[in-house]
Formats: C-alpha cells, sequence, structure tokens
C-alpha cells in the first residue's frame, strides 16, 4: 500500500521550502509549535498564531482569521498553511474552504493525533454548543507534510489512541507492534515509530478513498467516537479526545461482549494494552449521562445510533442501536 500523492512523510523538515517557495503562503500556527526553522518558512507578517485547544475550535476563531487575511491582502492565490494539532488542522482546513469561496491549503501536523488522523482524510471542522464538528466541510488540501520530529515536544496520548484504534479495525500485527512500541521506556525506536506512522496513514487513506464523503466504509473509522464525543460533550472537554476515544473503545468492546459478537477476553486485552501505553481505560461519566449524549450525538440516524463494534483485533463490525437498546 501506498501513500497518496498529497502525502509526505519525512523526517527531513528540509523538503518543506521548496513547496511553500513562490507561493502566498500563510502560516496559521499553533503558538505551542516552537520549531524556529517552521517560522522562517514565512514572510514574518503572514505568520498568524493561533491558541490551539478545543475551546479555539469554533466560529469565532474562523471569523477573526479571515478578517486577519482580509486585513494582509490575502487573495485567491493565498496557500494557508495549518502548523499545529488536530484543532489547528481542522480549522484551517474550514478556514481554507471558506475564505474567498476557497484557497488552497496544506496542512503540517506536529501533534502525534494530527499525524495519523486528524490532517488525513479531507474532513475539517469546527465544534457548535459542544458538539463536535458539527459545522465544516470535506475537502483535501493541496499537501501533507507529516514530519514526525516535529510532534517530540507534544503529548502522544491521544495520537497513540487514534494510532491503536486503527491498528484494531484491521491490522492485527501493526496492532501488536505499536502496543510493543508505545509500551517500552523512553527512548524509542524513531524508525519503529516513522513505519507505524506511515501504516496508519496507508490505512485511513485507503479507507478514506473507497468512501470520501463518509457514506458507508469510512464510518469504521468511528470506532470509539461514539462514546468518546459523549465522554467529551459530558466532561466538558476535561477528558481530552486522544482518552475519550480510547475509553470509547473499551466501552464499544464491552458492548460488543453484551451482544454476544465478542469474547470477554477482548475486553481483558484490550485494557491490558491500553494501560500499558499509558492510556486511560475507565469512563468517569455515569452510564445514563452518556446514553442521553450518544442519543444526541450527530451520526443518529432516525434513533438508531450506528456503533462501531470491535469483535477481535483487527475486525470490527457496525451495529445501528437504539438508546434504550443501549440502556
Ligand atoms: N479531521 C479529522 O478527521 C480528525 C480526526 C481525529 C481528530 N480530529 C480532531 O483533532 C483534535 C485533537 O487534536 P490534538 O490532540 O492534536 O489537539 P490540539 O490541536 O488541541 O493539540 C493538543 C495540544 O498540543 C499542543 N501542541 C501542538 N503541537 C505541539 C508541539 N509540537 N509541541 C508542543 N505542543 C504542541 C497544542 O497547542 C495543544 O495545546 C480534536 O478537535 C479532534 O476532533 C480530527
Amino acid at each position: 500500500m501506498a501513500l497518496p500523492e498529497n502525502i509526505i512523510l519525512s523526517a527531513n523538515l528540509k523538503l518543506l521550502e521548496p513547496r511553500l517557495q513562490g507561493r502566498e503562503a500563510y502560516a496559521i500556527l499553533d503558538s505551542n509549535v516552537q520549531e524556529p526553522r517552521l517560522k522562517a518558512l514565512f514572510r514574518p507578517d503572514r505568520i498568524f498564531k493561533i491558541e490551539a485547544g478545543e475551546a479555539a475550535k469554533r466560529m469565532a476563531t474562523v471569523e477573526t482569521l479571515a478578517a486577519r487575511l482580509l486585513d494582509a491582502g490575502a487573495d485567491r492565490d493565498a496557500l494557508l498553511v495549518g502548523i499545529g494539532g488536530g484543532t489547528t488542522t481542522d480549522l484551517t482546513g474550514l478556514l481554507a474552504a471558506l475564505y474567498l469561496r476557497g484557497v488552497a491549503c496544506a496542512l503540517v501536523p506536529t501533534t502525534l493525533l494530527a499525524q495519523v488522523d486528524a490532517a488525513i482524510g479531507g474532513k475539517n471542522g469546527v465544534n457548535l454548543e459542544g458538539y463536535k464538528n458539527m459545522l465544516g466541510t470535506f475537502r483535501n488540501p493541496e499537501f501533507i507534510y507529516i514530519c514526525p520530529p516535529l510532534a517530540e515536544t507534544a503529548d502522544d496520548r491521544g495520537g497513540i489512541a487514534e494510532m491503536l484504534k486503527t491498528f484494531l479495525i484491521c491490522d492485527s500485527a501493526a496492532y501488536a507492534r505499536a502496543v510493543v512500541h508505545f509500551s517500552a521506556p523512553l527512548p524509542r525506536c524513531a524508525a519503529e515509530r516513522l513505519a507505524l506512522i506511515r501504516r496508519a496513514v496507508e490505512i485511513k487513506s485507503n479507507i478514506v478513498e473507497e468512501d470520501f464523503l463518509d457514506e458507508g466504509r469510512r464510518h469504521i473509522l468511528n470506532l470509539g467516537h461514539t462514546f468518546g464525543h459523549a465522554i467529551e460533550k459530558h466532561t466538558q472537554g476535561a477528558v481530552k479526545h486522544g482518552d475519550a476515544v480510547a475509553m470509547g473503545i473499551i466501552l464499544a468492546a464491552e458492548t460488543a461482549v453484551r451482544l454476544d459478537e465478542a469474547e470477554p477476553a477482548l475486553v481483558e486485552r484490550l485494557k491490558r494494552d491500553f494501560a500499558a501505553c499509558g492510556l486511560p481505560t475507565e469512563s468517569p461519566v455515569p452510564r445514563e449521562a452518556l446514553i442521553e449524549a450518544v442519543a444526541k450525538d450527530k451520526k443518529s440516524r432516525a434513533g438508531d445510533v450506528r456503533f462501531v463494534l470491535p469483535v477481535a483485533v483487527g475486525r470490527v463490525i457496525v451495529q445501528p442501536l437504539k438508546p434504550e437498546e443501549l440502556r
């Protein structure tokens, strides 16, 4: 499986420069990204810093950034480069889709989560009224530049959760390798990290290519996200996305066991593996509150929620369930 043409995966940041040369490039830069070589690639007046995080992922930030682009004279030739974690790449993708009815976009993800998941697949968006990603578009960036060392200063937990999710869906060997890698003490092997990132990006890109608009197969990538989003909503973001996904996967596995679709040993294995990788396994949210939040989830269709349930390591099923059945 090869990477799509618009994805560059390299530990060498130098390959980014020629892609920006001669372009009217604006950086939407996560203020926690300190790498000076990145900033040096942009005119100082074309670097717009944002305080990234879930609270910034809203329409007001998109409007503020659009006004700054307007002030700076950004025209239809502009290339917006989102540099940061998943909130920055999601925001930049939406801003680029809306500004002047669409300008070019590039993404430079700087957290493991954004490198293996958020920046891949063309989904962008912001939250509304505490509900995740309610406003957004599907639009592929011109290119995505994944440079694993850029994420060295960021927390890996969310990325580990999304990576294990991707492997749990369809690659049991990669799942086992990832558990060995991420449960090993620091410093870990950089070459193995790069190989695991490549595999996760390949799998996600491949699934997305089959179903860009998320009308069928792509739905399996939501493993852990239905409960996960409900946990994020209920805790008002106190539980971060990756941790919520890890808890959501365990809840989905427990649901699969209740439905006789999986063996209880699966739940035990996932709990053991996740804990070894530093991920939480127990949701702090009472079940009744979770069910209520799930019922309101945007993926709810005619009262049924389409759950992605792990039935073995490397295999999932999609099961529509009514909130009453969940109870
Ligand atoms: N579009 C998609 O398909 C998709 C998929 C998965 C997740 N997401 C979204 O991604 C978001 C989560 O992404 P995230 O976990 O990267 O969160 P984030 O963007 O909020 O980043 C987490 C924290 O890390 C900081 N940070 C970023 N890069 C850093 C670096 N190199 N060094 C030090 N600190 C750094 C940020 O400032 C922030 O404080 C959620 O909003 C989620 O909905 C989107």
